[in-house]
């Protein structure tokens, strides 16, 4: 019931924000942090239907206001102005409207756009040395097309090569039973690993923690490990009194990066973690340089051995489910990808597991939304 009058008080601010478009609406609660709470299939019922209620005032939209809408989401979406026909949809109001929006997801140009604005948010392209630095791109676009959910970019135990099909990942030797152990999208894609390999794995680990939880170090969430937990034996990790006090960031950082350890500079699995990767001089590295001896890594207080279950818990934390909104709703607004999200989408964001965490269901609700239309 609590989450039920939430999700309702939710919406209704988001509305009288949209009225007012007042400055201050943004109420991160306790509710927005942390792990996401399982919800069943009656109160996901219940909310689906408390959203229809709410966005009752769609319906009121003009074909003017939509036209206008519509303008933004052709060239956002497939980079061209709606044709004759696409704007006399319009006349048959939202419901036009929305069959447009569905119809362009099936464009040729809708991949294009989209194959572009993930290369940009993966930072990395083409082919070189062997290496497909569009694999995570690739994955990105597979899930998106094929309407499964996004937290598969980072749960997948498969690739995705040029022409949309599954392959096996040149990380794990194409050996489908290691991936299925250790994969995590495209977090353990080849190129994701060899791109940002460096010195103790932490650029491994802040890469991932921007692109996937649209956050920075430290994680204010994440308790970490304590100060005991964190070694110095190369570098003093865990201090407080240093500025910066290097404790604040690493003790939350050293957990994933030891469990990166499993993955060599070329970007490659090995179960051995002794020659895999480097210190701050270029020496060999071993996890007791992030790790004090016998500590375990561990993400929130759960306990965790590899990569794909550090991925895996990041798909049930606020902070993935909040990223894919933030993104996403950015860039319908034409904003920069990690800028805030602006306040009046606050339910959009409530909504990603009501839309099963499909990127097209995602963003045809912020086509459809007061706060994109009416801007
Ligand atoms: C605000 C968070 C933060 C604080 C505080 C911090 N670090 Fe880091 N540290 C990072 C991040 C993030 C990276 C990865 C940087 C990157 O993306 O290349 C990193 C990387 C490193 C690296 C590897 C650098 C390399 O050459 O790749 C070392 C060594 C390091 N930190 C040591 C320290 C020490 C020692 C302190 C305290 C004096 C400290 N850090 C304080 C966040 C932090």
């Amino acid at each position: 019931m609590t989450k039920f009058v939430h999700s309702y008080y939710k919406s209704l601010s988001t509305l009288v924000c949209v009225l007012a478009t007042a400055i201050g609406c943004s109420n991160e609660s306790k509710f927005d942090k942390g792990m996401l709470e399982a919800k069943t299939s009656p109160q996901l019922n219940a909310a689906r239907a408390e959203n229809e209620k709410s966005f009752e005032s769609q319906r009121n939209y003009t074909r003017e206001q939509l036209e206008k809408a519509l303008r933004v989401v052709s060239s956002t979406l497939i980079n061209r102005d709606p044709t004759t026909a696409e704007l006399e949809s319009l006349s048959r109001g939202l419901s036009g409207y929305e069959d447009t929006i569905k119809a362009y997801f099936n464009d040729p140009g809708f991949k294009t756009v989209q194959m572009a604005y993930y290369r940009s948010i993966f930072e990395m392209q083409g082919t070189d040395q062997g290496v497909n630095y569009d694999e995570p791109s690739n994955l990105a676009l597979y899930l998106i097309t094929n309407d499964i959910s996004f937290q598969e970019i980072i749960r997948a135990d498969y690739c995705v090569n040029n022409n949309l099909e599954k392959t096996g990942c040149t990380s794990f030797g194409n050996d489908a039973n290691v991936a299925r152990a250790q994969a995590a999208g495209a977090l353990t894609t080849q190129a994701f690993m060899r791109k940002w390999s460096a010195s103790f794995n932490f650029k491994r680990v802040a890469k991932s923690f921007k692109v996937f939880a649209c956050s920075e170090y430290p994680d204010s969430t994440d308790a970490g490990l304590t100060e005991q937990q964190v070694a110095d034996s190369i570098k003093d990790f865990n201090c407080t009194t240093c500025t910066p006090a290097c404790y604040s960031c690493h003790r939350s950082m050293n957990s994933k990066a030891a469990l990166f350890y499993n993955f060599n500079q070329l970007g490659v699995y090995s179960t051995n973690t002794t020659n895999t990767t480097v210190t701050d001089t270029g020496a060999a590295s071993n996890i007791g340089h992030v790790l004090k001896t016998g500590v375990r890594p561990q993400y929130h207080g759960r306990e965790m051995q590899t990569v794909r279950e550090y991925a895996l818990l990041l798909t049930q934390n606020k902070k993935f489910r909040d990223c894919l909104a933030q993104r996403l709703t950015n860039y319908m607004m034409g904003r920069e990808p990690y800028a805030p999200l602006l306040p009046q989408f606050q339910n959009v964001r409530d909504n990603v597991s009501f839309n099963d965490f499909k990127v097209k269901s995602i963003l045809l609700e912020v086509a459809k939304h007061p706060a994109f239309v009416l801007r």
